[in-house]
């Protein structure tokens, strides 16, 4: 009996141990900065490039201002290892996200990563959900951070009469994002109305009303 119970303690702990793993491997050497050009690239992050200067690390991208007229009043500029290879094997990488006044961060995940963020410039509704769906929100000011858990759905929302800016992070080079409108109504191939109209307890014309707005 004592040694079913430890047996089954241990396999609780390796388990408990492998699942709080973070979500990049390791790095093997101090810096590894990916040459996205080699060929073929491997199947966790880039071949590190042979020879580096001082460039290699620093990444001017964020710096903004950012276009937000679109229909989402909101543009992401990213800071990962696609747009700054000296991320590659590192395990981090930042957003610049600005807003307009009423702009939307859609509900979306990030597959790979936990995100942290700090309101730089506005006032924020920003809110996740569980899996239980229940929703944690609140309306961020300048100097406010806030979480989100690996993988959990999440939005931003601009409540402010003026434009708002955000910084993320996230404990991955490349954090991925499913954005739930464009994954469900503008895949290509498209998923096939007869999905989407049992799902949502809709008829075809408002689901082709709703995939015209989310063209790939
Ligand atoms: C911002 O983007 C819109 C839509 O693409 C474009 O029409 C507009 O010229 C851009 N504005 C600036 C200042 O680049
Ligand atoms: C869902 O999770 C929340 C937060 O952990 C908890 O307070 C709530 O009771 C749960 N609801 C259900 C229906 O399980």
């Amino acid at each position: 009996m004592a040694n079913l119970q430890s047996s089954s303690f241990l396999l609780t702990l390796c388990l408990f141990l492998i699942t709080s793993l973070s979500s990049d491997f390791d790095p093997s050497q101090d810096f590894c900065v990916g040459d996205l050009k080699a060929s073929p690239s491997t199947i966790n992050g880039f071949p590190c490039k042979s020879s580096v200067s001082s460039n290699d690390f620093v990444f001017s991208g964020l710096k903004g201002p950012l276009n937000t007229s679109n229909p989402n009043g909101a543009t992401v500029a990213s800071g990962n290892v696609l747009t700054f290879p000296g991320l590659n094997t590192l395990g981090v990488s930042m957003n610049n996200v600005e807003f307009a006044p009423g702009g939307v961060g859609q509900p979306h995940t990030h597959p790979r990563a936990t995100e942290a963020g700090v309101v730089i410039e506005g006032s924020v509704f920003v809110g996740f959900l569980t899996t239980n769906n229940t929703l944690f929100s609140k309306v961020l000011s300048a100097g406010e951070m806030f979480v989100v858990p690996r993988g959990l759905v999440h939005f931003q929302f601009n409540v402010g009469k003026g434009k708002a800016r955000l910084i993320t992070v996230f404990n991955s080079q490349l954090p991925g994002a499913v954005i739930l409108p464009n994954t469900l109504f503008g895949s290509n191939p498209a998923i096939p109305n007869a999905v989407l109209t049992k799902t949502f307890r809709i008829d075809d014309v408002t689901v082709n009303n709703i995939k015209s707005k989310f063209v790939v």
